[in-house]
């Protein structure tokens, strides 16, 4: 009995099976209430005892590897049949779907694009900034508001670091390493301790201009915006600017544009005034020159920074900020034509 079970190992090793149909008709064979390896085991009882131990390890071996080997026929029978069915290699492929960029990128590098016709060139500084190049250098008092916990991120057990409030700070960071000339336009992310509404974020984007030379003027600035909002806004646009503050500039202005939903007659977005604000500007405050290593009796320089969402609301009419971090690309991809 043993040399037969051990010729049915054998046979069994080499089965094969092109279909499940085959592969199961060798179970039943094999392995059904009738196949072989039941006949054997009724043929068991005949075995002498001392056989026993013996030709009953051998009848299991042979009813594993049966089973064993239909099993792997069968998975076999069965990969082949996927793959026959699932894949139409003769059908055309779907169009690959193309990602669009985001609007804030979209804008900002239209306002990179344009200023950097006019010569000014890209400069960058780190969104985890210290308290000198922030605040102190651009002239802010020790006991200035902004500086307040409710204003400004700080990085936990380093009172001096912080997550930066305006990009302001990236004209410390150029002035330290370059003398004038200085013509930079400076983009980036800024962070503010604010509760998250359609109307204000914890971060948003600004981009800062600096321009630091001999003989510098205020028109100089002037004329710099207004070709700066003709070409953004379109080349009816008027500017507007107003007296303001900030500690780095003197004298300071924040700019206007004709509100160009009603052509500056008056409407709910311009609050019936027919002017929005889109900027802050002014003169480079000779302390802040003088801060950041550069002599402010030779030379004289202007300053703006502007919200980059702020421009893309006006652009775009998006109603929430929250719109441009949820990264919905049902939203996103409403700027395709734009890309
Ligand atoms: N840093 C200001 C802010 O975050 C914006 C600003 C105003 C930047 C006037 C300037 C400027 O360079 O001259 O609100």
């Amino acid at each position: 009995m043993i040399a037969k079970i051990q010729g049915l190992l054998e046979e069994v090793e080499k089965l094969q099976a092109a279909t499940k149909e085959e592969a199961e008709a060798l179970r039943i064979k094999y392995l059904g209430k009738k196949g072989i390896v039941n006949d054997l085991m009724a043929d068991f009882r005949n075995v002498p005892a001392e056989m026993k131990k013996e030709v009953g390890m051998k009848l299991n071996e042979l009813k594993n590897k049966a089973q064993e080997k239909i099993n792997a026929l069968k998975d076999a029978a069965d990969a082949k049949d996927n793959v026959a069915d699932d894949i139409d290699l003769t059908r055309t492929p779907y169009p690959i779907a193309l990602g669009t960029r985001h609007p804030i990128t979209i804008v900002k590098n239209e306002i990179v694009d344009i200023f950097s016709r006019l010569s000014f060139t890209l400069a960058e500084g780190p969104e985890i900034e210290d308290d000198w190049h922030v605040y102190s250098s651009m002239n802010f008092a020790d006991d200035h508001p902004a500086r307040d916990m409710q204003d400004t991120f700080f990085v936990e057990a380093h009172p001096d670091i912080v997550l930066r409030s305006h990009t302001s700070s990236v004209q410390a960071r150029v002035m330290e390493r370059q003398q004038p000339p200085i013509r930079v336009i400076c983009p980036g992310r800024v962070y503010r301790n604010e509760a998250i509404s359609a109307r204000a974020h914890c971060f948003f984007h600004q981009v800062e201009g600096l321009y630091v030379d001999r003989n510098v003027s205020f028109t100089d600035l002037k004329q710099v915006l207004l070709l700066f909002a003709q070409e953004m806004f379109g080349k009816e646009t008027k500017i507007r600017l107003r007296p303001s503050y900030f500690p780095f500039t003197e004298p300071s202005a924040e700019m206007d544009i004709s509100c160009d939903i009603c052509g500056g007659k008056g409407c709910s977005f311009c609050k019936h005034t027919g002017w929005v604000e889109i900027l802050g500007c002014g003169m480079v405050d000779p302390a802040v020159l003088d801060a950041n290593g550069i002599d402010s009796k030779v030379y004289t320089g202007y300053a703006f920074g502007m919200g980059i969402e702020r421009i893309t609301n006006l652009k775009y009419k998006v109603k929430d900020l929250r719109m441009f971090s949820e990264n919905d690309t049902r939203f996103l991809e409403e700027f395709k034509s734009a890309n």
